[in-house]
């Protein structure tokens, strides 16, 4: 069964767990299962899936429900799909599907935004034996704790500038000697781990000089602003395959974002919800242009 059914299935499980009399509270939308657009049209025109004004729902869940349940492991499967949808980067996504066999082997994302490195980090954090901290959010628990109760195999961290400082002590020394080790009532126990630790940072340079043990503890992969050519593609991609707009317009669209200086191909997302609306090149320029006079 393709891993992205098996993401629906897992979804719709919860959703009817939670309403089990409310058939109308079992849809779900495209933007909760992350799917691109052209991906719906696919399985709506398969017949697996049905439309309601609220959302999509399967049509067989049960007969999908019991292939789930003996199929097994679907993460690999869903790790390398949300990896095919990273365009470019052939080498890195080789390294990442390597690393997974290895312990103690940790990725450092590093570079400016709209580069990739949370696509990067959310196919990791879909495979099995992962955890997702936020930089920020790691405070709640706290690392040590967090590293105690949970036998993780992947550490997923995004935005790592804004790890507390007594939390990454915590990290640099825990993906160094494999170990955490606790101290209660005058009794030391060591918990032994088997991590790898993926993670991103926007601003490198800025966090090195301070904490020197990054550079040296991490694979560090300084990913680079895309070149006006790269950005092209990176673009036209996001615009056919997650927005699901026409070839012919979408390359339109990207070269007019680029003539402008568009950067970040979120802009691309974003210009292509308003063009869905009239999907005719005129707008499209309109859109843009609009969107520089006012930026
Ligand atoms: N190489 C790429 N292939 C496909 N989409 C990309 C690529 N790089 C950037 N994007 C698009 O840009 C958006 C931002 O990427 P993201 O991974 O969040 O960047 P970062 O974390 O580096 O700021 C993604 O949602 C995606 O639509
Ligand atoms: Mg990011």
């Amino acid at each position: 069964m393709e891993a992205l059914i098996a993401r629906i299935v897992e979804l719709e499980k919860k959703k009817r767990q939670k309403f089990p009399n409310s058939p109308d509270k079992w849809f779900w939308t495209v933007e909760e299962v992350r799917l691109p657009p052209y991906k719906i049209t696919e399985l709506m025109n398969k017949g697996i899936l049905m439309k309601s004004p609220v959302g999509y729902r399967l049509i067989n869940f049960d007969q999908y429900a019991k292939t789930a349940e003996t199929d097994g492991s679907t993460d690999l499967k869903t790790f390398n799909e949300l990896l095919d949808m990273i365009v470019g980067y052939d080498d890195i996504k080789e390294l990442l599907r390597s690393s997974l066999k290895a312990t103690g082997l940790h990725v450092l994302f590093a570079g400016p935004p709209a580069t990739a490195k949370t696509m990067f980090l959310e196919a990791v954090a879909s495979l099995d034996g992962s955890m997702r901290v936020n930089g920020e959010a790691t405070t709640k628990a706290g690392l040590k704790e967090t590293l105690l109760e949970n036998d993780i195999r992947y550490l997923v961290i995004d935005e790592l500038e804004k790890m507390p400082p007594k939390d990454l002590t915590i990290l640099l020394n825990a993906m160094e000697s494999q170990q955490i080790v606790v101290t209660q009532h005058n009794k030391r126990t060591v918990k032994e781990l088997n991590m790898n630790v993926y993670a991103a940072i926007n601003r490198l340079d800025k966090i090195e000089r301070s904490i020197p043990e990054l550079k040296s503890r991490f694979m560090v992969l300084t990913l680079k602003e895309y070149t006006p050519e790269e950005l092209l593609t990176v673009d036209y991609h996001v615009l056919t395959k997650m927005e699901g707009i026409e070839p012919t317009l979408a390359k339109q669209i990207a070269l007019t974002l680029i003539k402008h200086g568009f950067k970040d191909p979120r802009d691309a997302k974003k210009v292509a919800k308003v063009v869905k609306t009239n999907p005719t090149v005129e707008f499209a320029e309109k859109v843009v242009q609009m969107l520089k006079r006012y930026s």
